[in-house]
C-alpha cells in the first residue's frame, strides 16, 4: 500500500531557521516520494497558547505563504488549516474516550509548558489527542516531526490500537514518525548557541533581509577574543550556522583559517558577514516567491479552499468509519 505523508505546523509565530531546516525542508524534499502528502496549519492547536485572532490570522496565511514560497506544490501536496476541516474534533472525541487520563499524564511537552509557567488549560493537556485525531485521520503512514514530537507519535499509535482492540476492528492505520535525515538539522543553534526557538527569543526569520538581517546576524553571541588568537572552531557554534548555508569544503576553510589564527586570521564580524551574504542568496528565489503570493492574496486563499475541501472529504471518510465501528451510525 502507498504511503501517505502528513505533517502539521502550528501558527505560532513567523517561521524561523530551525523550523525551516528541522521541518519545512524535510517536508517539501517528501513530495518527491511516491504516495500522499498533507499538510496542514494547526491552528487549533495554536488556540493553546495564542490568544490574539489578528495575530493567529496573519500568521496562518505566513505559514501559508512560507510553505509554498519555499517550494510546496498544492498539486501534489495537499494543504488547508486545520480548522477547516472540523471533522478531527469529533474524532479527537472519539479517540479521547479510549485514551486513559495517564497517557495524557506523561506527555513531556505537557510538562515542560506547565514547567515554564504556562497555565494548564483542557486544550493544552488534550493536545495530544487532537494531533492523534490529525495523523489518523488520513490513515497517515510517515508523520515526519521533530524529535520533540516524537513521543506524541507513539501516543498516536497506542490511540490507534486501544481503538481498534476496543471495537475489534482496524479502523486506523499505524503511523510512524519520520525524523530529519541529519543530526545537525534537528537542533540548529539560535542567536545565543541554545536550541532556536521562538519561546527563547533567539530566532533568525527566514526571509528577514537587509539592514535587519545584518542586525539580527550581528546579535549572534561570540567572545571577546582578537581575530588573531587561534581558536577551536569546533567550540564556536557559529559555524553550525554558517554550515547551513555554504558547502562543506568553505566551511571547513573558514574553520582553518581560524584555527591558525595570526595576521589575516577572519574576526567574529567578518564572519557574520559570510553567513549572512550566504542567508541572503540562499532564500533569494523564494523571497522573490513571497513577494508575488503576498501580491496576490486571493491565490493563496483559493489553494488553501481547495486543499480544505480535499483534506475534509478524506478525513469524513476516515470518520464515518470510527462512528460506525462504536455505534454512532
Ligand atoms: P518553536 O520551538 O520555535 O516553538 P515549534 O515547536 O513550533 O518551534 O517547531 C515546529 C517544527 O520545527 C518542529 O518540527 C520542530 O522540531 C522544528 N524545529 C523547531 N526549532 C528547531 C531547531 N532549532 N532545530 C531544528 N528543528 C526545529
Ligand atoms: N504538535 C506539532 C508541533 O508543535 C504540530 C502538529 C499538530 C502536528 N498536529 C500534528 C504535527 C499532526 C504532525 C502531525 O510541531
Amino acid at each position: 500500500m502507498a504511503e501517505t505523508y502528513l505533517s502539521g505546523i502550528q501558527p505560532s509565530g513567523l517561521l524561523h531557521l530551525g523550523n525551516y531546516f528541522g521541518a519545512i525542508r524535510q517536508h517539501i524534499a517528501l513530495q518527491d516520494q511516491p504516495g500522499e502528502h498533507f499538510y496542514f496549519i494547526a491552528d487549533f492547536h495554536a488556540l493553546t497558547s495564542l490568544r490574539d485572532p489578528e495575530r493567529l490570522r496573519e500568521y496562518v496565511r505566513e505559514v501559508a505563504v512560507t510553505y509554498l514560497a519555499l517550494g510546496l506544490d498544492p498539486e501534489r501536496s495537499v494543504l488547508w488549516r486545520q480548522s477547516e476541516v472540523p471533522e478531527v474534533l469529533e474524532l479527537a472525541w472519539l479517540l479521547g474516550t479510549v485514551t486513559g487520563m495517564g497517557l495524557l499524564e506523561r506527555a513531556h511537552s505537557y510538562k515542560d509548558k506547565i514547567a515554564k509557567g504556562l497555565k494548564p488549560n483542557v486544550g493544552l493537556f488534550t493536545y495530544p489527542v487532537l494531533m492523534a485525531a490529525d495523523i489518523l485521520a488520513f490513515d497517515s503512514t510517515r508523520v515526519p516531526v521533530g524529535k520533540d514530537q516524537v513521543q506524541h507519535l507513539e501516543m498516536t499509535q497506542d490511540m490507534a490500537t486501544s481503538f481498534n482492540h476496543a471495537y475489534g476492528q482496524e479502523v486506523f492505520r499505524r503511523p510512524e514518525p519520520l525524523l530529519a535525515e541529519a543530526e545537525a538539522m534537528q537542533k540548529v543553534p539560535g542567536l545565543d548557541g541554545q536550541k532556536m526557538s521562538k519561546s527563547y527569543g533567539n530566532t533568525i526569520w527566514i526571509f528577514e533581509e537587509g539592514g535587519k538581517l545584518k542586525k539580527t546576524i550581528n546579535r549572534i553571541v561570540t567572545d571577546s577574543r582578537p581575530p588573531e588568537e587561534p581558536k577551536d572552531p569546533d567550540g564556536l557554534f557559529l559555524f553550525d550556522l554558517m554550515a547551513l548555508f555554504l558547502p562543506e569544503a568553505e566551511v571547513a576553510e573558514w574553520k582553518e583559517r581560524v584555527r591558525r589564527g595570526g595576521e589575516g586570521a577572519p574576526g567574529y564580524g567578518r564572519l557574520k558577514g559570510v553567513i549572512r551574504e550566504a542567508m541572503e542568496a540562499y532564500f533569494a528565489p523564494a523571497r522573490e516567491r513571497r513577494r508575488q503570493l503576498l501580491a496576490d492574496p486571493a491565490e493563496v486563499d483559493r489553494v488553501l479552499a481547495a486543499g480544505a475541501e480535499r483534506a475534509r472529504e478524506r478525513a469524513l471518510r476516515t470518520l464515518e468509519r470510527a462512528r460506525r465501528a462504536c455505534g454512532l451510525r
